[in-house]
Formats: structure tokens, C-alpha cells, sequence
């Protein structure tokens, strides 16, 4: 009795301190705990040895021996077990052959293994011989080009074979793409380990869901059900066992409700799903911002992947910066929009996801931001502009938004969507003299790549104005004064790519007035203006496409904001970009040099994070700073400014050549000439190469140079002030 009675208090006390889904779990995942009357797993091979042992291989495509992970020319492959598998890349997808096990007998209810690669039944395949005859066969999932070199489970039942001597044979007959197929792990068991449907239900209680990640881990279908409605459908990298990081879903909206977690598929001995936690803070919050690679003034979101900035548009005193986002994962996927908000375009707050996909598949692409100041759409509310949205959702075409609350949530309007053709990346702006909206938006019709234009009075009806060939992706449109006159206005357009062209704009018609010119190089793609900047200003800020941040739980910043400016230059008139005044928010220590000559290493410079003004006068040898080991060049033979393998031409100006550079963590940035060229360069400095050196060899000399060192600017926000709907 005592013992029983221990036994209760014992199971009491467990309940009382694990978290209520735990509990809420265990049905779901019962099946998976050890059982009593089984027996121990029989491992049949786990291919960790060098050699084929006792399997005999015949043809070429499986190499001397199991693989050491990844083949030359191969994707990733992710997902086996320690340190090699078998793996038919061996040479490409053009090897053939047959891999062949020694017999063994069937003495488990399952056999259970690893696979991946190619889904071509009989020809990318392993299959299970019993007196010569294929009696189980199974393939990887691949037919298509992309797909994942993820292996995943597989399960056989093989209850009715028990006691039956067999043999496994792996084959790849197959040439040409998705022709390999992989295997690991093959083990006899009483547990079936393939991947099933799972789910699990918790009661809303904080705010935050943590969900594990795991780098190239098979992406699993995760949905969020509420009261049978699905709230939530994305893909997920989900860890089975240790996370590489967590992420996180804002769940504050079913507060107080029973939550369904769905996973498509999840091996019987995932913890993926339980592992699942609630919290009113944000994983790793204490770390947040501070980590190794962080930019600090550069915006990166708080977890996962970003691409464009979209919805730029200044409201109320906050620059809202929206964004192509991941919050899943650190590779592109499951487009939202994020947010995030500044009130000095340096210190960012970010807040929560502003776009929801309406539905898997139907994302939330690219678009614009604007405020309604006439209310011409009639989604004011009481004398309040609404702030508005356009947005390419991929699933129905270009749709709108609106806002009552600052950005901080979203309501689709009724007419969506507004426009229906192959296309994405709606900018919209305000044209006063035709007193419509003008809609610039990438167009792929008759298989053309351009951008159409469309008019509309109330952002709801939109009339198809015209097209402009010869433009891909992410259209900005904006006037701007030439040398500051603003009886001399001009018209700019570009793409994705930031080349711009200069001309009319008619309100139907881009009259384009000449070549496309760049002004931006390196990691810099689909930048945009914000709408509504006061003064007039022309803002912009891009993606710095392909910076990236090893070991991080995010991926890709956004680069600077620059304020763009048409001057009158030589060869005719061009656009500038220079670095926002802002930025001298977070200098914090100057220092200031004059007419440096030869090759000398600065004193005194130890911050990581440097605003750069050098002013070089140049003759014919090359000039230019080494910055953390990082050289920065100018080579006046060839006009060239040069860092880590990215130039840029530039001629001197007046014999002279002025640079400004901006250095964060995983980024430069170098203004030529007053933003006459800038580039963008990811790059990750050695940690232990602190300092500046200069380089002005023989006759060039280094006029002036200031240096300014920065202070983080994720300061302002720590991460635990960060609240739904601000704090100002
Ligand atoms: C450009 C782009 C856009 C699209 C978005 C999707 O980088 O391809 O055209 O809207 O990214 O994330």
C-alpha cells in the first residue's frame, strides 16, 4: 500500500512540474515510447567503414565505399546517420550499378532504413530479395529538378517474412538528373520508424511557440490548427534531435485556445514535435542582437531568412521597413512580410509578422507602401489616412491591404485581387498632375520581361496603361530634382538589378532618356524608395543579396539607407547615393588625420564597427585603406575602385578621390566620389585583424582622413523592451 501510495505522490509531483503539453503530447507519440515486450533493434549496416566489407559493388556508381557525406557537384545531403552512407553520386548522376548485401535473416516485425535521392521505381531504388525475387522496394523521393538531398525513413513491415533468409540490393540504373540514390542505416526492429502524420495540442497560454530547426533536416509540412481552422502552414527544417536553432510563431492571436500542431511527417523517434515550448520571450533573447555575427547597424531580422524590403513608407513619425521573410528557416521559403519600424532609419525595431500567407502556397511577394492622404480609397478610418499595401500574393495576383493601427496588422480589402497577370512587385505611387495612382509592377506577359504600368483613382480598379521592355523583377519609379532645382525634375525607373534610366513619365508612358547606368555593385538587388519621406527626401534601401552569416539563426541584411540625389556629373546627369546623416547617430569617438603619405598602420582604432571619410589625392600609383585586413582600392590605370573581388569605374574627381566607408559585422559599404558609385560587399573580416592601414604609395597622398567609431545601434531596442504594439 505505502509503495502504491509513493508511487501516486511520485507521479503527482511529475505532473505537477511537467509543462501541461508534454501531457497533452504523450497520446500522440505513445506509440513511439520503448516497449516491454520488444526486443533490441539489429543494426543490418550502418556504412561507417571505409570499404564495402561484405556488400559487393559492381559498376561504377558507388565508388570504393560508402561516401564521406556530400559528392563533388552533389547538393547538401543531409539527414544520415555518423559519418558516411551509401551514395550513387559517385562520378554524377552518369555512373551506374548494383550494390549488393550478404544474406541475413529477417528476425523483426520491421525493417527500417534511410533513403534518398532519386524516385524511379526499379531504376534509383533498394529493394529486399527472398529466393531471387524483389519482395519489398522503395525509392527516394526525387523526380524534379530542385527537390532535397535530405534522406528520410523508410519502413518496411516484414512481419510475414520472419524467419526467412534475404538479401537487400541498392540500384542505380539510372543516367541523367536525380539518376543516384542514397541509403543508410539499415536496421531490424519491432519499431516502425518511418515517418507518419503526427500532431500534438496545447493550450495558448505565452506568447511565443519555440520551434527546433535544424539545417538541411527533410522540410516537414507543419500546420497550426485552431477550432479546425488552419491558422498556420509552412515548411520547417524541424529538428529530431539537437536544433541547430530555435525559431519562433507569434501565437498571442488564439490566446487561451487548444492549438493543434500537424507535422506531415515525423519519424517514430522524432522529439521534433515534443520538443516544442511556449515562452513569453524570445529564444535565446538574452544573446539576441549580440551574437557573433550580428551586423549592428545594419537591420537583420531577430530569426531566420530575408530578402527584399518592401512596403517602404514613413508614417507618423516611423520609417516602416517590411520585408520578404522566412521566419522558418535561414534559406528562402514561406514568403511573409516582416516588419520592422525606426524613427531614425538607424535603430530598428523589429515587430511582429505583418503579412500572413492566406494560405500554404498562396505567399505573401513582393510590393509597396503608401499613405492614402486623400482617402481616395475610402479605407480612412475617421479622418485617419490608412496606411496601405500592395503586395503580389502568388496564389490569387497583385492585392491590397490597409492599416488602421501604425502597420502593426493588416486587413485585405474586398476587390482583391486588384490585378491578375504573369507578373509580381507592385510599386504604386501618387501622380499628381493625372491625379491617379500609377501602378509599376513586373510583367512576364507574351514571355517579355517588363514593367507595365497600370492608373487607378481609388487603388481598387486598375486600368493597364502601358508597358516598358527590357526590365526584370522589384520596379522603383520616382521623380527627383536635378542638382537640387526643382524646376528641373526627371524620372527614374529601374529593376531588381538597380540599373537605372532616366526620363518622362507621363503618368501612362516611361519615355526613357537614354542608356541605364549603375550606380550600386556587389550584394545589392530589389532596392526601393520609401513613399512619404518628409522633405521631399528619395530614401532607399536594398537586400544585400548573398551576405551571410555562418552559424547564425538569420540569413542576408538589408544594406544601408542612402539618400539618393541626381547631379549634373561630365558625362551627363546621374543618380548618387549617399549614406542617410542618421548614421551619425551612433558615431561615438573620432579621430582625424592629415596628409598621410606611405604605407602606416593607424593607432588607436580598435572598434569593429567604422564610419570612414578618407579623401586621397591621386596620381598614378594605387591608393586606398586596408580596413580589419580587408584591402579597398583605388587603381587610377584603371579608374577602378576594388574590394574583394568587387569594382566599380571611377574617375577622379577634380584629381581627387573621396571615400566613405561603412564597416559592420558581414559587410563594407563604399561610397566613391559622394555616392557617385557604391558598393555593396559581404564579406566576414578575421576576427583577429583589428585596426586600419593606409596604402598611398609613391606621390599619392592621403589628404584627409576621419575616421569615426560606431557604436551598435541595437542599444536603443534591447530585446526585451520589444512589445506588439511599441512603446513610444
Ligand atoms: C526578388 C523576388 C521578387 C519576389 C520576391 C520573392 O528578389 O524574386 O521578384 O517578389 O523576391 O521573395
Amino acid at each position: 500500500m505505502k509503495a502504491d501510495i509513493d508511487f501516486l505522490r511520485g507521479a503527482a509531483s511529475l505532473l505537477a512540474t511537467l509543462p501541461f503539453f508534454v501531457l497533452a503530447s504523450a497520446v500522440a507519440t505513445a506509440e513511439n515510447r520503448p516497449h516491454p515486450g520488444r526486443s533490441a533493434d539489429a543494426l543490418v549496416a550502418d556504412f561507417e567503414s571505409e570499404t564495402w566489407g561484405e556488400w559487393k559493388s559492381s559498376g561504377e556508381a558507388f565508388g570504393s565505399g560508402p561516401a564521406e557525406g556530400t559528392l563533388p557537384g552533389q547538393m547538401q545531403v543531409s539527414g544520415y546517420r555518423g559519418k558516411r552512407l551509401v551514395n550513387s553520386f559517385y562520378k554524377g548522376d552518369g555512373t551506374t550499378g548494383t550494390l549488393s548485401s550478404p544474406a541475413f535473416r529477417i528476425e523483426r516485425r520491421y525493417l527500417n532504413f534511410l533513403i534518398g535521392g532519386g524516385g524511379y521505381a526499379g531504376e534509383t531504388c533498394m529493394n529486399l530479395v527472398i529466393d531471387g525475387k524483389v519482395v519489398r522496394t522503395a525509392t527516394g523521393p526525387n523526380t524534379r529538378p530542385g527537390g532535397s538531398e535530405a534522406l528520410d525513413w523508410h519502413s518496411w513491415d516484414v512481419s510475414e517474412l520472419e524467419g526467412r533468409t534475404a538479401s537487400l540490393e541498392i540500384v542505380d540504373r539510372r543516367t541523367g538528373g536525380w539518376g543516384h540514390i542514397n541509403v543508410d542505416h539499415i536496421v531490424q526492429s519491432d519499431r516502425r520508424l518511418q515517418a507518419e502524420p503526427a500532431a500534438r495540442e496545447l493550450v495558448i497560454a505565452q506568447r511565443y511557440l519555440h520551434l527546433p530547426v535544424k539545417n538541411g533536416a527533410a522540410k516537414r509540412r507543419m500546420k497550426f490548427v485552431v477550432d479546425d481552422r488552419t491558422v498556420r502552414e509552412f515548411d520547417i527544417e524541424l529538428a529530431d534531435d539537437q536544433p541547430d536553432f530555435l525559431v519562433f510563431s507569434d501565437v498571442a492571436a488564439f490566446s487561451g485556445r487548444t492549438l493543434r500542431i500537424e507535422v506531415d511527417r515525423l519519424p517514430a523517434d522524432s522529439m521534433g514535435l515534443d520538443s516544442i515550448r511556449q515562452s513569453d520571450e524570445l529564444p535565446a533573447a538574452d544573446t539576441l542582437y549580440r551574437e557573433r555575427h550580428r551586423p549592428q547597424f545594419h537591420f537583420t531580422s531577430r530569426r531566420g531568412w530575408l530578402n527584399d524590403p518592401n512596403g517602404l513608407v514613413y508614417h507618423d513619425g516611423e520609417w516602416h521597413l517590411f520585408y520578404q521573410h522566412n521566419p522558418y528557416g535561414i534559406e528562402w521559403g514561406n514568403m511573409h512580410w516582416g516588419h520592422a519600424v525606426s524613427r531614425d532609419l538607424v535603430h530598428w525595431r523589429e515587430l511582429p509578422v505583418a503579412l500572413y500567407p492566406q494560405r500554404y502556397g498562396d505567399w505573401c511577394f513582393s510590393g509597396s507602401g503608401l499613405i492614402d492622404e486623400r482617402n481616395t480609397s475610402g479605407l480612412g478610418n475617421g479622418g485617419r489616412p490608412p496606411l496601405i499595401v500592395a503586395y503580389t500574393s502568388t496564389g490569387r495576383g497583385e492585392a491590397i491591404a490597409f492599416s488602421h493601427d501604425r502597420g502593426r496588422t493588416f486587413a485585405e480589402i474586398d476587390e482583391n485581387p486588384v490585378v491578375r497577370h504573369r507578373g509580381r512587385d507592385p510599386k504604386i505611387i501618387w501622380h499628381p498632375p493625372t491625379e491617379r495612382w500609377v501602378m509599376a509592377v513586373y510583367d512576364e506577359a507574351d514571355d517579355r520581361q517588363s514593367i507595365a504600368f497600370y492608373a487607378s483613382p481609388d487603388l481598387k480598379s486598375w486600368q493597364y496603361a502601358s508597358r516598358i521592355d527590357g526590365f526584370f523583377e522589384c520596379p522603383d519609379l520616382f521623380e527627383l530634382p536635378v542638382d537640387g532645382d526643382p524646376q528641373a525634375m526627371r524620372w527614374v525607373l529601374y529593376a531588381a538589378d538597380g540599373k537605372y534610366v532616366l526620363g518622362r513619365f507621363d503618368g501612362r508612358e516611361f519615355h526613357a532618356g537614354g542608356e541605364r547606368h549603375t550606380l550600386w555593385h556587389g550584394n545589392f538587388y530589389a532596392a526601393q524608395t520609401f513613399s512619404n519621406a518628409p522633405g521631399g527626401r528619395r530614401i532607399q534601401i536594398g537586400w544585400g543579396r548573398g551576405i551571410t552569416f555562418p552559424g547564425m539563426p538569420f540569413n542576408q541584411q538589408m544594406t544601408v539607407p542612402v539618400e539618393l540625389a541626381l547631379r549634373t556629373t561630365d558625362a551627363g546627369v546621374r543618380m548618387f547615393a549617399e549614406p542617410v546623416p542618421e548614421i551619425g547617430e551612433v558615431r561615438h569617438k573620432t579621430h582625424s588625420w592629415r596628409n598621410l603619405t606611405g604605407r602606416s598602420t593607424l593607432d588607436g582604432i580598435g572598434s569593429e564597427l567604422l564610419d570612414i571619410e578618407a579623401r586621397f589625392e591621386v596620381d598614378r600609383s594605387a591608393c586606398g585603406l586596408v580596413i580589419h585586413g580587408v584591402p579597398v582600392m583605388y587603381d587610377p590605370a584603371k579608374r577602378e575602385l576594388t574590394c574583394h573581388r568587387i569594382t566599380a569605374p571611377l574617375e577622379p574627381a577634380g584629381g581627387r578621390i573621396d571615400l566613405r566607408i561603412l564597416v559592420d559585422r558581414g559587410s563594407l559599404e563604399i561610397f566613391g566620389n559622394r555616392g557617385r558609385v557604391a558598393l555593396s560587399v559581404g564579406l566576414l573580416p578575421p576576427e583577429d585583424r583589428r585596426g586600419v592601414a593606409i596604402v598611398a604609395v609613391e606621390g599619392t597622398s592621403l589628404e584627409s582622413l576621419t575616421i569615426h567609431e560606431l557604436r551598435s545601434a541595437w542599444t536603443a531596442f534591447p530585446a526585451a523592451a520589444e512589445s506588439e504594439h511599441g512603446n513610444h
